[in-house]
């Protein structure tokens, strides 16, 4: 991909065509338990522009510009009053619906409803906090196939990754990386399940030492984005992207299994939100399902990777790699952890990816694919086009593992 384009598909600063396209979508920007009546206003940034988030003391969720509208003090610094922040320096306060209640460098006379708030639409739906960045009228709410869902039936975990939105974005395309990069993980996670018997070839090719199936990869475009499988001699694996970050990945051939969905947000050309998210829209999770058994491996929901960083080499273990008893020596045994920390060390790793200089393979077919989709929307939106799979309904959108070989 030529740099110009890779440069259209990754910076989301505003003004840009991509920044311009996803400031067109809800946007989930934090988990909803990091915002707690009475407490202080949580910072948040997306898309290379700084908000605050903070809960009103009727529950409801507030998400405005940092800076406050009067003269730009950071509003993180606020006093929370009722539903209100109210600023530090001059006493503006504005309400969790964006409205400036009141102004004491004003006159009790002055019309205070026609000056700008920076406030935007926002609520908590699937325990996450749902905001729109854009300008103008907000588009109605997003139904995945997780909405609505209680919490005993949705679950999710975010971190902060240092790299480009649209590279975690390729390693899901990439489906064929989990046949090495997390072979080992999968198999110590969940061992002899169904969802094993069928996923792993225990053949190595000729004159290899790892064992994989070459897969067959299909794209199929929708109005939501892509719907993309993966096909071997032990399984078809369909998954869906929907526009602009989220994709639902497969878990096990059980249909009654947990679900996954992982998603994406540029916080800005070189910072990406990651979110995991496991649902169950038929029954509460049950403890030896996949959500209640990956989530104990997570100190901590809201930033579930900060024990693993570039600094500390993501704490590889070279010493189990040299003794076999590992094949990547990151995050061993700690279950569907080690599976995003694996992601995370090799999109860090790759750091700002030169496009233009790879050489890709059959392999890499549906990433090729999902870059050129990205590029289509932006150049679209940007020539007056509706933005791409918006308004589409994704309701019933889900990943679905189907078993060729049965255990
Ligand atoms: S800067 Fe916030 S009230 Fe003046
Ligand atoms: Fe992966």
């Amino acid at each position: 991909m030529k740099m110009t384009e890779s440069d259209t598909i990754t910076q989301v600063g505003p003004g840009t065509p991509m920044g311009s396209l996803l400031r067109s979508y809800w946007v989930p920007v934090l988990r909803s338990a990091k915002l707690e009546v009475g407490q202080a206003p949580v910072r948040f940034r997306m898309f290379g522009e700084d908000y605050i988030a903070f809960r009103g003391a009727d529950g409801s969720v507030g998400v405005l510009d940092e800076a406050c509208p009067h003269r730009g003090a950071s509003l993180a610094l606020a006093n929370i009053e009722d539903n209100c922040v109210r600023c530090i320096y001059h006493g503006w306060k504005i309400d969790t619906a964006g409205k400036l209640v009141e102004a004491p460098t004003h006159p009790l006379t002055a019309k205070l409803d026609k000056i700008p708030t920076g406030g935007h639409p926002s609520y908590d739906d699937a325990g996450m906090v749902w905001a729109w960045l854009g300008v103008g009228e907000a588009p109605p709410r997003p139904v995945f196939a997780f909405s609505g869902l209680p919490e005993s039936q949705v679950i999710s975990a975010t971190g902060v990754v240092r790299a480009n939105w649209v590279q975690m974005l390729e390693g899901l395309w990439d489906t064929f990386h989990a046949q090495i990069l997390h072979n080992r993980a999968n198999r110590s996670t969940f061992g002899e399940t169904a969802r094993m018997a069928n996923y792993y070839s225990n053949v190595a090719p000729p004159g290899s030492s790892i064992a994989y199936d070459f897969p067959e990869l299909s794209v199929e475009s929708t109005d939501y984005g892509f719907a993309y499988r993966s096909s071997d001699d032990l399984k078809d694996l369909n998954y869906a992207w929907i526009m602009p970050w989220y994709v639902h990945h497969t878990v096990g051939p059980n249909p009654l299994d947990d679900k996954a969905v992982q998603i994406h947000v540029p916080i800005d050309d070189d910072h990406t939100l990651f979110w995991q998210l496991m649902y169950n829209r038929h029954v509460p999770f049950e403890p030896d399902g996949y959500a209640r058994r990956s989530f104990p491996a997570f100190a901590d929901l809201n930033e579930f990777r900060s024990e693993f960083t570039p600094e500390n080499g993501w704490r590889q273990d070279r010493e189990a790699m040299a003794e076999g008893r590992s094949f990547t020596g990151i995050a061993d045994g700690r279950g569907a952890l080690q599976i995003l920390v694996e992601d995370i060390a090799i999109a860090e790793g790759q750091g700002h990816l030169d496009r233009s200089k790879e050489n890709l393979g059959a392999t890499d077919r549906v990433v090729t694919r999902g870059r050129k989709a990205l590029l289509q929307a932006a150049l679209d939106f940007e020539r007056g086009e509706p933005a791409f799979g918006l308004r589409a309904d994704v309701s019933a959108v889900e990943a679905v593992f189907e078993p060729k070989v049965h255990s």
